[in-house]
């Protein structure tokens, strides 16, 4: 069966002139012609996911690669095809030490982007950073909401997902990060592009807390991006380059 819909899907997506390749881990690699297409692909897949299961518990994150799939979500919300007012979501990852409502903020990118524009209730949302939500507890968080039932995650060009830095080790639970140079300049478009004015610590979902969705969308847009996606879904599963423990994720 499962070989079946495989090659069903197969050709759906050669209709559609893309690329869809099986590495030897569980991972399906998804190629599309422009960024514009790979975002709406996932848009598209997000609102079918809301059709099916309203209830849905979303894993999000930030930054520019979502801009054009939250873009989507809004449009297709705006058509009667996306209807957020059963889901829960639960950020990835929010920069520490900010006064609420700063507009550097991941809770104000989201809002910008896309809570602002659909009709996810308050209090659905959830972000690892409040008081109440510290480290561990936001795991215990997502576990008392039922678990994440899809994580989108977005890849830094070091392999970070979320803010699961290369290490020698990485963590599995929701825990304080400090942030890499790197990771500090590519976040540096919220804050007038200075990159000293980021903050040097955040939260983050942990790779196990990722690890534990029932299924995980990596997306990755542009040229820059197609070397660590190599070597994420087809390299060693190694702490050196995070996204690479997706390989051990069945879904
Ligand atoms: C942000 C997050 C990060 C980004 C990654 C890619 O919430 O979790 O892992 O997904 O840094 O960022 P962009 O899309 O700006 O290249």
């Amino acid at each position: 069966r499962k070989a079946r819909s495989g090659s069903r899907r197969r050709r759906h997506w050669e209709r559609c002139s893309c690329r869809l390749t099986r590495t030897d881990s569980d991972v399906q690699v998804l190629v599309l012609p422009t960024p514009d297409t790979a975002a709406l692909a996932v848009a598209g897949f997000l609102a079918q996911t809301l059709r099916r299961a309203p209830d849905v518990v979303l894993g999000l994150p930030t930054g520019r690669t979502m801009i054009p799939v939250y873009r989507g979500l809004v449009r297709l919300h705006e058509s009667g095809l996306a209807d957020f007012s059963r889901a829960t979501t639960f950020n990835l990852d929010e920069f520490t030490g900010l006064p609420p409502g700063h507009p550097g903020s991941f809770r104000a990118y989201m809002r910008q982007h896309l809570f602002d524009h659909v009709n996810l209730p308050r209090g659905a949302a959830h972000f690892p950073r409040s008081a109440r939500t510290k480290g561990s507890a936001y795991d215990r968080l997502i576990e008392r909401a039922g678990g994440l039932d899809m994580c989108l995650v977005g890849i830094g060009r070091n392999g970070h997902i979320g803010f699961n830095e290369p290490a020698s080790a990485l963590t599995a639970e929701t825990h304080r990060v400090k942030l890499k140079a790197a990771t500090r300049r590519s976040n540096a478009y919220l804050y007038g592009d200075r990159p000293e004015k980021v903050p040097k610590f955040a939260m983050s979902m942990g790779i196990g807390t990722i690890l534990r969705a029932r299924a995980v969308i990596l997306l990755a847009l542009g040229a820059a991006k197609a070397e660590i996606v190599r070597a994420a879904t087809t390299g060693p599963v190694t702490a050196r380059v995070p996204a690479s423990l997706l390989q051990t994720h069945p879904n």
